[in-house]
């Protein structure tokens, strides 16, 4: 494990190397950090990038960044579903307490130590973020600065955990309307954009593909090796009644028109999708889930959370879904789809006698990344979420300003870069246009519950999604 991460890094620095002078790469990192207090200050509108890593036993996409001065750096969870940041202290009771990491089934990694940083402010509001699995995570707002690359982002609102249930802190990417807080701060990005680090709210993410650890988010700009085919315009929309009490535009949602697997039509979709890096797989309706599991054989077992696939499905050759959108259709080949989290159990679960009957024929047991949303609570036929198993596929630009996303299809692998700036109040996005129809690579024409607020969407999915991929032998067996 460990190795593959260290082997990723190092990638990273190679392609660093190559990118655009308006970058802020990994190699400099150090030094700027070591001998110069005020790297902010030698770049306006430039673009800031950050490494992504999947951990698919961590269940998502994690970056590190520093906190304080001198810096700490920790890990974060990157999620665009939800809009504070917030570390560990060193006094949270889940770095602390045995007990507490025994029930919750996690581990801190670094920890903030407030007291080791000049540059910490405390605040006296609370920090108290409520997940939609009722999950909880308590302790107060801090100001302090951030330090991401050679970007220093100061005086930045975060919480500071002391009761807590994950074991990395996070770094929300959504809106500020959607903080916990009560009363409203800036985000990061918006921080971002007001000290002149970059020049508008907008951010690039590529999560690459799923045999690959390394992903990378790029704040203000857009990196046109990352994608092919052009990107598609869509506006954000807001949620469906039946989920959300208010039609502002509270998360990153567009309208998703429909999806075929392998060329063939599923039920009819017509459904608002929130993209949700925060999720490993994606929930649709469930008549349209009920059609894809029938197509790879998926077997859900009563009481798991996790649809079962044979790891073989990943083989299948020239099978992929089709997510539509208008001018645009993002191919996720079947492969991205079969989620191997299961491989350290499969000795067990084919040496139990039950298990092995169950499982009869399968060259391997695996994840499918698709589940229906009424599996997790929602009844809405309307509602979507596009969790990593879609993302990796695409490459999303989330333009805060203009609340529209620009979506194409991800080219996998990229060791390359060519980045352009987002300009001061620019109306589109930079880059190549989805010509619809001319799009040959991946387009069909124009074919076409709950109180938000301090309500975060996506670790409530996170958590029993994440969850989902902590399943033991004990789970199968006793539901089955
Ligand atoms: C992945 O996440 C798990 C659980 O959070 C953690 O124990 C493990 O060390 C992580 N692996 C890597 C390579 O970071
Ligand atoms: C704490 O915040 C106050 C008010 O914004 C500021 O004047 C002070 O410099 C900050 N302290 C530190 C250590 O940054
Ligand atoms: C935190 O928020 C939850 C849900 O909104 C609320 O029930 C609880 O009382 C709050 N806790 C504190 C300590 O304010
Ligand atoms: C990307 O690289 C990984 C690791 O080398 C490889 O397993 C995977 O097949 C590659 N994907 C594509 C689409 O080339
Ligand atoms: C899709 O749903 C939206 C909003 O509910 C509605 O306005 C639109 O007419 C629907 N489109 C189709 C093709 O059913
Ligand atoms: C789809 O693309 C065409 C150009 O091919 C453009 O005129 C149209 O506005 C686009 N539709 C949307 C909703 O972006």
């Amino acid at each position: 494990m460990r190795s593959t991460l260290q082997y990723a890094s190092l990638a990273a620095l190679v392609a660093a190397g190559t990118a655009s002078a308006g970058v802020v790469s990994v190699p400099f990192e150090k030094r700027f950090l070591d001998s110069n207090p005020l790297p902010s200050l030698l770049r306006r509108d430039g673009t800031v990038a950050l490494d992504a890593l999947n951990n698919i036993t961590g269940g998502g996409y994690y970056a590190e960044f520093s906190v304080g001065t001198p810096p700490q750096k920790l890990s974060f969870m990157l999620d665009t579903g939800s809009s504070d940041t917030w570390v560990n202290s060193v006094d949270a009771d889940l770095c602390t307490d045995s007990i507490i990491q025994e029930e919750v089934g996690e581990f801190c990694s670094k920890q903030f130590d407030q007291t080791k940083s000049k540059s910490f402010n405390s605040t006296r509001q609370l920090f108290n973020i409520t997940y939609l699995d009722g999950r909880n995570i308590r302790g107060r707002y801090f100001k302090d600065t951030v330090t991401i690359n050679n970007a220093a982002i100061k005086n930045q609102q975060m919480g500071l955990a002391l009761e807590s249930v994950r074991g990395t802190g996070l770094m929300g990417l959504g809106f500020r309307s959607n903080e916990a807080a009560a009363i409203k701060y800036p985000t990061v990005i918006e921080n971002m954009v007001s000290q002149k680090i970059i020049a508008m709210p907008a951010f690039s993410l590529y999560l690459n593909d799923l045999q690959t650890s390394q992903g990378s988010i790029l704040f203000g700009g857009v990196d046109t090796d990352k994608f092919h085919g052009g990107l598609a315009t869509l506006p954000f929309q807001s949620l469906p009644a039946s989920v959300s009490r208010t039609s502002d535009i509270v998360m990153y949602a567009v309208q998703l028109n429909g999806l075929k697997v392998s060329g063939v039509d599923t039920p009819s979709v017509n459904a608002t999708a929130v993209l949700d890096s925060g999720s490993t797989i994606s929930l649709l309706p469930g008549d349209v889930v009920q059609a894809v599991w029938k197509e790879f054989g998926v077997m859900n077992v009563q009481g798991v959370p996790n649809p079962f696939v044979d790891c073989a499905k990943a083989n299948l050759k020239d099978t992929s879904l089709s997510f539509q959108f208008t001018n645009k259709t993002i191919q996720v080949p079947i492969d991205e789809m079969v989620i191997n989290n299961l491989a350290s159990v499969q000795d067990q679960i084919f040496s139990d006698p039950t298990l092995k009957q169950v499982f009869k024929g399968w060259s391997g047991v695996c994840t499918f990344g698709m589940a229906s949303t009424s599996d997790f609570g929602i009844s809405s036929d309307q509602f979507v979420l596009l969790g990593d198993t879609f993302l990796r596929s695409a490459y999303v630009v989330y333009d805060l300003q203009n609340q529209q996303v620009g979506i194409a299809q991800a080219t996998l692998n990229s060791t390359s870069s060519s980045i352009i700036e987002f300009q001061a109040g620019s109306k589109s996005i930079p880059g190549p246009v989805s010509t619809g129809s001319d799009d040959s690579s991946s387009d069909d024409g124009d074919s076409s519950g709950k109180d938000n607020a301090g309500v975060a969407l996506h670790p409530a999915f996170s958590a029993a999604i994440a969850g989902t991929l902590f399943v033991t032998l004990s789970m199968i067996m006793t539901a089955l």
